[in-house]
């Protein structure tokens, strides 16, 4: 008689790791952007960033992302005009934003108007793709427009109406200054956006396709995505960066000394005190993150044609410093550092430096809604639970 060996037990299934931050786990996956931290590479679709940022607009980057591939000429005008023709706010929207109180904070404004657009969309709840899509275009297209509205409101200047036959850059510069720019800024201003466009699976991005995963609206997931943004670790920190920078320069006003010769102290003593360098440190980037590359030198021309070479040198002394003392830890500059001198550049209001991010990471984050929306999995991982067991109830009169 044979006898079946009984099937060797499985092996025990391992157990879920804890990892603080989720540094390195992977929780999804996306055709959009590629990141090589160690190399310092950032595609887009498989093209380098530096080649988009050279080559490209802003608009046939949002449709690279979204279709996952370059356009035709056909192909951007019609996208590009789909994309102006919803510039304009719903009827109600200005006097909502004039409404705003003026000294509230522009990312608040722009969390609140934008989750407030879902009011004014019959079919706001829509989750079918190609739905989604629309309802992500029409928001990208809209915020500019909110962010200008807002800003001159607290000015006390009238709205202007965007226009038509503007690119998505110069009729955001146009809607905030009233007057449209030369090429050389609306073109500088392009560039910005497109090196902000998308980066893998941030902390907003990751916030956006969260919430998405429960199949809310594209609405609710970019008004969490914006709130992500804001804080000082992640998009906040190129306001930061300006603040830095302008600390150094009031301290060698109030030391008497030129500016060059108080930075080095300055970042020292912030290094020595264990605080944090705004713009520098990546959680991905352990050497300089590309698009810093690429802003470097662009804010060197800026300042250069601008003739106000100051932050730029500021800007250069602290890298080479950081890069002394903690470039052997990977910190390096990231896109905030450089981006925060170029928008200052072309005239730029520091508190508008995080809702432009948010003006252009919209494409990024409505991609990855649209990704997560095809072939969506609900987002529920585990808490490693580290309180007491078995504890007893004491009635409140007791304790
Ligand atoms: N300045 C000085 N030291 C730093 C910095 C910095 N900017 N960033 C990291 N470090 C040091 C930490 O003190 C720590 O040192 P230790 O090991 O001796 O204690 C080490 O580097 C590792 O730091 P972590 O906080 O563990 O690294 P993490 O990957 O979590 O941080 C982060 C990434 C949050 C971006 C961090 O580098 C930082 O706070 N940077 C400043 C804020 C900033 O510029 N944010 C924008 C990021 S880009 C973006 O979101 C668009």
């Amino acid at each position: 008689m044979t006898t079946t060996a009984p099937p060797a037990p499985s092996a025990p299934a391992a157990a879920p790791v804890f990892k603080p931050g989720l540094e390195g786990i992977i929780a999804a996956e996306t055709k959009m952007s590629f990141i090589d931290g160690e190399k310092g590479v950032l595609e887009y679709v498989g093209i380098p960033i530096d080649d988009l940022a050279r080559n490209s607009t802003f608009e046939e980057t949002v449709f690279l992302l979204w279709n996952r591939r370059l356009p035709s000429k056909a192909e951007l005008d019609t996208f590009t005009a789909e994309l102006r023709a919803n510039y304009e706010l719903p009827a109600g929207m200005v006097q909502r934003i004039e409404s705003c109180p003026k000294d509230a904070t522009p990312m608040h404004m722009l969390r609140t108007m934008v989750s407030a657009l879902s009011m004014y969309d019959a079919d706001a709840d829509t989750v079918e793709v190609a739905g989604a899509g629309k309802k992500a275009l029409a928001i990208l297209a809209q915020t500019p427009t909110i962010i200008a509205c807002f800003d001159r409101h607290r000015r006390g200047e009238k709205f202007v109406a965007p226009r038509k036959d503007l690119s998505f850059a110069a009729n955001f510069l146009y809607m905030l200054n009233g007057a449209v720019p030369t090429e050389a800024v609306a073109r500088a201003f392009d560039i910005c956006m497109i090196l902000h466009a998308d980066h893998g699976l941030n902390n907003s991005t990751f916030t956006a396709r969260v919430i998405t995963s429960t199949l809310s609206d594209v609405y609710s997931a970019l008004t969490g995505a914006i709130g992500s943004l804001r804080g000082p670790l992640h998009g906040g920190a190129n306001e930061e960066v300006m603040v830095m920078l302008g600390e150094i320069e009031a301290e060698a006003k109030k030391q008497g000394k030129p500016t060059a010769e108080v930075v080095e102290p300055f970042i020292m003593g912030r290094l020595q005190r264990k605080e944090r360098i705004m713009g520098f440190g990546h959680r991905v980037y352990k050497t300089i993150d590309p698009r810093a590359t690429f802003l470097k030198t662009f804010s060197k021309q800026i300042a250069t044609d601008t003739g106000n070479l100051k932050l730029y040198e500021m800007s250069s002394q602290i890298e080479a410093i950081m890069a002394r003392e903690v470039g052997a830890k990977g910190i390096y500059p990231n896109v905030d550092f450089y981006s925060a001198t170029t928008y200052h550049s072309i005239g730029l209001k520091l508190d508008l430096f995080t809702p432009m991010f948010a003006m252009s990471r919209i494409s990024g984050w409505s991609g990855h809604i649209l990704e997560q929306l095809d072939g969506n999995r609900l987002f529920r991982p585990a808490a490693k639970y580290v309180g007491p067991h078995a504890a007893k109830y004491v009635p409140i009169a007791q304790r």
